[in-house]
């Protein structure tokens, strides 16, 4: 017998979605419900989705068609489908998956217990995807730690929705306007979780550098200044922001001594100025350029990651070369690449011509490749030096049978693997000094430093200024 208070949440997207679910996670235990090992075995199944991209969508279709065999199975499963694509389909998604019993949007998250409750209740669909203006933390907060989520990183929403309307973007619609969360209810989250023994907080946002603008709250950079004060956090990350609002005053907060870690991620999209245009972006390649040489002014060390779009409609074999040598010319840690799609209301939905398919994957593999080299350049340089990295826990070594080796990120973001020793004491948690043995295409290798832990901010600028030695410059 299945206990329907059992639950199994599937998450695909973003960071946004992440937190997301676990916001529902929490409600759901607070609500008498309990994880369950495997779908089979859970009286609910809630699919959290995103809209982002045409792929993105399809894997929802995908998960859909599995679940199917399960609900004939155990009419008592609750499958509930929300975020993105259930805010852009609505009660359409009934008529595609008849073993779909809740849909709800991204406005309804915090009523997901009910709506379930509901759904058992009447044995009939329901469907919840009022977009009525977010109020400010519903069901935001909570002091539970965050099931299955790293106990030293922590991701913490600091607004939703997007007022940018890039015209390839489907998150307008389907996130609805910019709403910030107040400074004191962000505070209280990070403070609680630092009680919990989170050392390291991302924010999370479509766009972070409007953080408060509407709401008159702090600017996103005082809002940077406020959490730098918190005792007992170590390391401030933040994503996603928008080139064109980044202002002065942010640039300058990665040139302070602090906790904010010198990685940013600045999606360019294009190196090409018509395409720029056209994908209403409001920045040209030049204004680019200078932002990330203002960056590299103040924070020499900074890593600069991006995401790129090929094949928007009208690229042309010149405007996808300008992607490639911006590449070359920025040198960007990492990045993230997607092949143009349609999406349901974006305005280059309507835009001619479209690149074929084909063509979208020809450019994508050129601009991958372009990358993958610029990356193996990037992390070759942290080879022979130190580095910093925050331990966040153990996995298994790859090239030894039996054997464990810590984890962790240094300041710019990269993941770097620790051979462990087996009498050691537990790493996680800890800034831990690293020589760098092998740069990997992923990750970078080393062994630790015998040097003594400093009880300091993990960020090189500010060993700088406290004339500690280190950082990897
Ligand atoms: N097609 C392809 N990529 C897209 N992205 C957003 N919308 C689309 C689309 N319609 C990419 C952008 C964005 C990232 C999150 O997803 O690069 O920065
Ligand atoms: Fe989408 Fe543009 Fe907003 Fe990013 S800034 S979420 S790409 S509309």
């Amino acid at each position: 017998m299945i206990d329907p208070y059992s639950y199994r949440i599937q998450t695909i997207g973003c960071q946004m979605n992440v937190y997301d679910s676990e916001r529902m996670e929490r409600l759901l235990q607070a609500d008498g419900f309990t994880p369950a090992p495997a779908n089979d075995e859970a009286g609910l199944i809630v699919i959290n989705t995103c809209a982002i991209r045409a792929k993105a969508e399809q894997k929802l279709y995908s998960l859909l068609g599995r679940l199917a065999p399960l609900k004939k199975a155990n009419p008592h499963l609750i499958v509930a489908v929300g975020g993105c694509v259930a805010q852009q389909e609505g009660g359409r998604l009934f008529s595609r998956a008849p073993q779909l019993d809740v849909v709800f949007g991204t406005h309804a998250v915090h009523r997901l217990p009910l709506l379930v409750d509901r759904a058992r209740g009447t044995k009939g669909r329901i469907i919840d995807i009022e977009t009525h203006p977010l109020q400010n933390d519903q069901g935001m907060t909570g002091p539970a730690p965050q099931p299955g989520g790293s106990p030293i990183v922590r991701f913490v929403t600091i607004m939703q929705g997007c007022d940018n309307y890039c015209t390839y973007c489907v998150v307008p619609y389907v996130r609805g306007r910019e709403v910030s969360r107040t400074p004191g209810a962000i505070v209280a989250e990070i403070e609680s979780a630092v009680a919990q023994g989170v050392r390291s907080v991302t924010l999370l946002g479509q766009n972070v550098n409007s953080y408060g603008g509407r709401e008159g709250y702090l600017t996103f950079p005082e809002l940077l200044e406020t959490i730098n004060a918190l005792d007992g956090l170590e390391q401030i990350r933040f994503i996603t922001s928008h080139p064109k609002d980044l202002s002065d005053d942010l640039i300058a907060a990665f040139g302070t001594p602090g906790k904010l870690a010198p990685h940013i991620h600045l999606p360019v999209q294009s190196g090409s100025d018509a395409i720029l245009k056209r994908m209403n972006r409001r920045y040209t390649r030049k204004q680019y350029i200078k932002k990330v040489e203002a960056l590299r002014t103040v924070c020499p060390e900074i890593a600069i990651s991006s995401d790129f779009i090929v094949g928007f409609p009208g690229e042309s074999d010149n405007d996808f070369e300008a992607s490639l040598d911006l590449i070359e010319t920025i040198g960007f840690s990492s990045l993230f690449a997607f092949p143009y799609s349609d999406r349901p209301n974006a305005p280059a939905t309507t835009f001619e011509p479209k690149v074929a398919e084909k063509i979208k994957a020809v450019r994508l593999q050129k601009l991958l490749t372009v990358q993958k080299r610029a990356t193996a350049q990037y992390h070759q340089q942290f080879v022979g030096k130190e580095t910093e990295v925050l331990v966040e826990g153990q996995n298994r070594h790859p090239d030894r049978p039996g054997a464990m080796q810590w984890y962790g990120r240094n300041p710019q973001n990269l993941i770097v693997h620790i051979d462990a020793d087996p009498g050691a004491a537990d790493l996680t948690g800890k800034l831990k000094w690293v020589k760098i043995d092998r740069a990997l295409h992923h990750c970078l290798k080393g062994t630790l430093e015998t040097r003594p832990l400093q009880d300091i901010c993990c960020c090189s600028r500010s060993r700088k200024a406290k004339n500690v030695p280190g950082g990897i410059y």
